[in-house]
């Protein structure tokens, strides 16, 4: 089916010749064209510009619906490129461990952290996992996400982290958000491997691995590296075995520690290094010249009461930054990215537009898509939201708490009202 979308207030995110993601100084700049149309054809964008240059032919065609958006602003759906969304039950007793003092690491030690999820995803059957998850799907799809990753690493063994991997496949089969999906077994060190350590990185690398791969669950491999989870050494023996099989390297680093995440993941060509609340002047060098993304959580240093990662000083290094929700049900149970937007400005004090380029553009390069998605240009899919009206595009991240989605399109049809 082929869509019309007319009398859009501000077409925002524009793109006459198509970039893969956008660094450093150019994140401060968006395209946008007032008053003007955007048309689709069988999902891929064919054609926008200023009302007045509307052809009539399209408009008249037989085989077109048409979304009248006057006064709405049209930006591209966002991509989430971080998140567990795959999980079973939540954390809320923890939360009010928390709130009376008890730091991660000590509820972590205590069975609870990633051990309370393991077991609760022990208990659940998969089908079950497949129905809150597609909820939570269609949660942030509520809030404007259209492309998200999703990570594995709550089964901490074989069958549990297949469980949660063939749940992520079955909703890449079934809902319209574009998913990549991350094997993430060395989320976590089980408590009967905690004083061998490395036995549990072997059964990864030699038993789960190998299933991961034959069955065909996962696009990456991701490592915790850092203080109290998994060290350097066993973060690369990890990585060189994904490799082998082909699977790109994202790694959760530097979120507790200094912990050599970033230039491990450097060294290896990771795709993204995520998380970065404790990085210098080191950390940020080796990004230089590399191309690995680095990807900020600000929900995590926000729900944590954390110091939040220098947003700010890789761009100002001439990289190209992405954000992410990482919702999860520990540290970020969130996946509104309407709410990573705010956090974006008001925390890390990024303008509109280096936010806005972080989840939409930067976040597709951080999960491989953005020469799909994550902008307005001919011949990606068309996959955008329509916000309620609004004054101006600084009015998103301004008026955080509320949702300003009124529409929902992605590969060129309505796929959420509110
Ligand atoms: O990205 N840092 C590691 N993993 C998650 C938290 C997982 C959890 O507590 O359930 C994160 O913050
Ligand atoms: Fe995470």
């Amino acid at each position: 089916m082929n869509l019309l979308t007319l009398n859009i207030k501000e077409l925002v995110q524009i793109e006459h010749k198509t970039r893969l993601k956008v660094s450093g100084s150019e994140m401060n700049k968006v395209d946008s064209i007032h008053n003007a149309y955007l048309y689709s054809e069988n999902g891929i964008i064919k054609d926008f510009g200023k009302m007045s240059e509307l052809d009539t032919n399209i408009v008249n065609s037989k085989n077109v619906n048409i979304i009248d958006a006057f006064g709405k602003t049209i930006i591209p759906a966002f991509c989430d490129s971080h998140t567990h969304l795959v999980f079973a039950g939540s954390r809320e007793t923890e939360f009010l461990d928390k709130i009376n003092g008890l730091s991660y690491q000590e509820i972590t030690q205590g069975g609870g952290g990633i051990f309370n999820s393991s077991k609760k995803i022990k208990e659940i059957s998969e089908d079950k996992l497949y129905e809150y998850s597609y909820e939570r799907i269609k949660e942030i799809m509520s809030f404007g996400t259209g492309s998200v990753e999703i990570k594995s690493g709550y089964g901490l063994s074989t069958d549990n982290e297949l469980k949660m991997l063939r749940v992520i496949q079955k909703l890449k089969n079934n809902v319209p958000v574009k998913i990549k999906s991350t094997f993430l077994g060395a989320h976590a060190i089980p408590l009967e491997y905690q004083n061998n350590t490395d036995k549990y990185v072997d059964i990864i690398i030699n038993d789960m691995l190998p299933r991961v791969v034959d069955e065909g669950l996962a696009d990456y491999i991701d490592v915790f590296c850092d203080k109290g989870f998994f060290s350097v050494a066993q973060t690369e023996r990890i990585l060189e075995a994904g490799i082998k099989y082909k699977l790109k390297p994202k790694i959760h680093a530097n979120e507790m520690d200094i912990s050599g995440g970033v230039q491990t993941g450097v060294k290896y060509n990771a795709l993204t290094v995520d998380h970065l609340e404790c990085i210098g002047e080191e950390e940020i060098e080796s990004l230089k010249g590399s191309t690995t993304i680095p990807v900020v959580l600000p929900g995590v240093s926000f729900f944590q009461n954390m110091p939040y990662a220098p947003a700010r000083k890789l761009i100002d290094a001439g990289l190209p930054l992405a954000m992410a929700s990482d919702f999860n049900p520990g540290t970020s149970p969130s996946g509104n990215m309407q709410f990573i937007y705010s956090l974006g400005c008001i925390k890390y004090k990024l303008t509109p537009a280096e936010v806005l380029n972080a989840i939409t553009i930067n976040g597709a390069a951080a999960i491989e898509l953005s020469d799909i998605t994550g902008s307005i240009a001919k011949g990606k899919s068309a996959d955008y939201i329509i916000t309620k009206p609004i004054p101006s595009l600084a009015y998103i991240p301004y008026a955080f708490g509320s949702n300003k989605l009124d529409t929902l399109v992605l590969n060129g049809e309505i796929v959420y009202r509110n």
